[in-house]
């Protein structure tokens, strides 16, 4: 009697044992081909459709230069006596708070010939360069040195409550060169009548 030729079955699927501290067949743990491609494809739709969503963001979201406050607050009317130069805000903020005659108003703490820092004589009631020499008076004008124009003057204004908020020295540098000017010398928003 011939043999009897029985087809082979295939492999018994592997079973991975599910509860810790069981012997693990060397393929459980591995993707299969088929799992493997499409873990790939949606990786790559989804990694396709953040691109697209951020450059859109970037494109609808408005293009601005986020820059520092353009004015502070300085505290009150009454802590700026008549008659004085107050440097509080000289390193801060690089101005001076002048109370005069003419009113009050604040001063950019930098010479207007190459940029240094002068210091508030009060003895002689000026403003000296200490590096070339420029003098300036209680007013910006220059009086002496190379400054070719007076210092300048950033706005001020008071609020209804007495608060004081006045320019920076940072943004209003350039603002206003006022102090040779004198019909710009009182401009609405550069002194504080009082
Ligand atoms: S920088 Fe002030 S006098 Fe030159």
């Amino acid at each position: 009697m011939p043999e009897q030729r029985t087809k082979p079955s295939p492999p018994p699927a592997t079973v991975c044992p599910a509860a810790e501290g069981k012997e693990k067949h060397p393929s459980c743990g591995k993707l299969d081909r088929r799992t493997f491609c499409a873990a790939l494809g949606w990786g790559g739709v989804a990694g396709l459709l953040g691109g697209t969503l951020y450059v859109s963001g970037r494109f609808l979201s408005p293009a601005v230069l986020y820059e520092p406050p353009a004015f502070f607050r300085a505290g009150r009317l009454e802590q700026y006596p008549p008659g004085t130069v107050s440097e509080r805000w000289k390193e801060g903020e690089r101005v001076w708070i002048v109370h005069t005659d003419a009113g009050l108003y604040s001063l950019v703490a930098t010479c207007t010939h190459l940029g240094c820092t002068p210091n508030w004589s009060p003895a002689e009631k000026v403003f000296k360069c200490p590096c070339h020499g420029s003098v300036f008076t209680l007013e910006g004008d220059v009086v002496a040195g190379p400054a070719p124009e007076p210092l300048y003057r950033t706005p001020i204004r008071l609020t209804p409550e007495g608060e004081l908020i006045v320019g920076t020295g940072r943004l209003g540098i350039r603002l206003a060169s006022q102090a040779n000017r004198e019909p710009k010398r009182s401009a609405p928003g550069y002194v504080i009548s009082t």
